[in-house]
């Protein structure tokens, strides 16, 4: 096992690419923070497989587009499971409008989410690191559009393109302390977040198109790249993506297509 004795937190793993992220982690030996915006029987259910995994664990809450949340599920987690050593910032939203009909509120909700909410978690993480003088991993789960655009999507590019700058910014910064700074950028995965693209015959062919692996990702693929850059076997990485994406970024056609 890669994580035997480390703590992780992982902000959206209710479902998802989250959850599959948690259950991956707790595999390899790490006890696991579940986090979401409401403490509900999803974020419960992670929790108890989790358990059944033989790991220990607990369930936190908070919005992630409030500050003030962001600050309160790391200390919670402290508070619960006596340290943190792994952040995992996964969780996220996305809005399909096109640019001239983007309201401020989806803005405000998408970057204050997926960009805001990972800057002022990853301070309150770093902080109790440095507190306790103890290395660790900030591990960024932004997508293929920190790279590509992503038409109709124009908060969630601007998003993940801040999540790039971030990551490489602070794995400077932090690099002292003994924390490595990366991103996860995944392509298409099957999950909530983007079930048109995949739940019908038609979707699905037309995404293939865009993928020249020629399969839509699954949470684990993510699960397991997450597990590579928490572990030591990545020890010397600091300041990369690393796109999981069956090949999706080579192809340019994505921004007429997508
Ligand atoms: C988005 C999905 C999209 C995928 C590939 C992800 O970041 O959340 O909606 O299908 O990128 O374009």
């Amino acid at each position: 096992m890669k994580l035997e004795g480390k703590v992780a937190l992982i902000t959206g793993s209710a479902q998802g690419i989250g959850r599959a992220i948690a259950l991956r982690l707790a595999r390899e030996g790490a006890d696991i923070v579940v986090d979401d915006r409401a403490d509900d029987s999803r974020a419960e259910s992670t929790l108890a497989e989790v358990q059944a995994l033989g790991r220990r664990g607990c369930v936190v809450s908070g919005d992630l587009g409030t500050v003030a949340d962001d600050r309160r599920v790391v200390a919670d987690a402290v508070a619960k499971m006596g340290r943190l050593d792994i952040l995992v910032n996964n969780g996220g939203v996305e809005k399909n409008a096109s640019f001239l009909e983007v309201t401020e509120q989806d803005y405000e909700l998408v970057l204050n989410v997926n960009l805001r909410g990972a800057f002022f978690t990853s301070q309150a993480f770093a902080q109790h690191l440095q507190q306790t003088r103890r290395p660790g991993r900030i591990i960024n789960i932004s997508s293929v559009h920190e790279e590509l655009p992503f038409p109709h999507f124009s908060p969630y590019c601007a998003s993940k393109g801040g999540l790039k700058m971030l990551m490489r910014n602070l794995a400077i910064e932090l690099a002292p302390l003994g924390i490595t700074v990366n991103n996860v950028a995944p392509g298409a995965i099957a999950t909530p977040i983007n079930r048109p693209a995949w739940e019908t015959p038609e979707a699905l062919e037309s995404l293939l198109k865009l993928i020249p692996y020629k399969r839509v990702g699954q949470a684990i693929d993510i699960g397991k790249a997450a597990v590579w850059l928490a572990s030591d076997d990545s020890d010397y990485v600091n300041g990369q993506t690393l796109f999981v994406d069956g090949g999706m970024t080579l192809f340019p056609e994505f921004a007429d297509g997508g």
